[in-house]
């Protein structure tokens, strides 16, 4: 079984390139903390209550929590069944890098998507999501935009604006990335793990390149 970890600013495309994987690879699972954190948030649950401060002031969230919701998820997925686990946003600090070894998990590729904090900002602003399968669409008239207004293209769900995209709460975001997050390559380096630069624009081909 294959791990793949993207890797990149808030907004730098990691959402839209999972998306563009996993359209056409259905043994291909997605495990974000992200995502796994606003689902506590809203479901109200302990781990929810203990993650919502942070997240609402664009910190990370505590290790130790972290590190228990990938531990959870892990163990829900069936290893026969999957093909490749994508780790969305896993590890974001130093010490998330040790446990995730300490877990055994060792990443065949990390995927690195760099763009400007100009760019962040702007995407981040125009970003909606759905609010059913979460896939991410822009409101900018580009490449991203829905098809119908509103709509999800892939579930027919509405669109909403997360909570952490207003503009302080992204400028907060980008602070924690730099200081806490974009050292971890450095780490993952260190640990021979294959790291490659891409877009979120990859088309298939480049997918195909990307997964091998
Ligand atoms: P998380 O949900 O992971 O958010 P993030 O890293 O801030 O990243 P985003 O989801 O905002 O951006 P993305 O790179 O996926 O971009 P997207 O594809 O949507 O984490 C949220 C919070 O949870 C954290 O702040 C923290 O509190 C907590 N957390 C999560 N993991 C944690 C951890 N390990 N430890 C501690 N706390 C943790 O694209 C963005 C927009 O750009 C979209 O509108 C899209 O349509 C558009 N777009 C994408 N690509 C292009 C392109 N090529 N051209 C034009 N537009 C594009
Ligand atoms: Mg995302």
């Amino acid at each position: 079984m294959k791990i793949i970890i993207p890797f990149g600013k808030p907004g730098a495309g990691k959402g839209t390139l999972i998306e563009k994987i996993t359209e056409k690879r259905e043994d291909w699972k997605v495990l974000s903390i992200g995502g796994v954190l606003r689902k506590a948030v809203s479901e109200g649950t302990e781990i929810g209550a203990k993650a919502k401060t942070y997240m609402d002031a664009g910190k990370l969230v505590p290790d130790e929590v972290v590190v228990g919701c990938v531990k959870d998820a892990l163990a829900t997925i069936q290893a026969e069944e999957v093909t490749g686990i994508i780790l969305d946003g896993f590890p974001r600090t130093v010490s998330q890098a040790v446990a995730m070894a300490e877990l055994g998990l060792k990443p065949d590729k990390v995927l690195v998507i760099y763009v400007s904090d100009e760019t962040v900002i702007q995407r981040l602003s125009s970003r909606v999501e759905c609010s059913k399968c979460k896939a991410p669409y822009s409101l900018l008239e580009n490449l991203y935009h829905p098809k119908k207004e509103g709509i999800c293209d892939k579930c027919g769900a509405p669109l909403v604006q997360r909570d952490d995209d207003k503009p302080e709460t992204v400028k907060a975001r980008l602070a924690e990335y730099k200081e806490k997050t974009e050292p971890v390559l450095n780490v993952l380096k260190e640990m021979q793990i294959p790291i490659v630069y891409t877009t979120s624009d990859a088309d298939e081909s480049k997918i195909e390149q990307l997964l091998s």
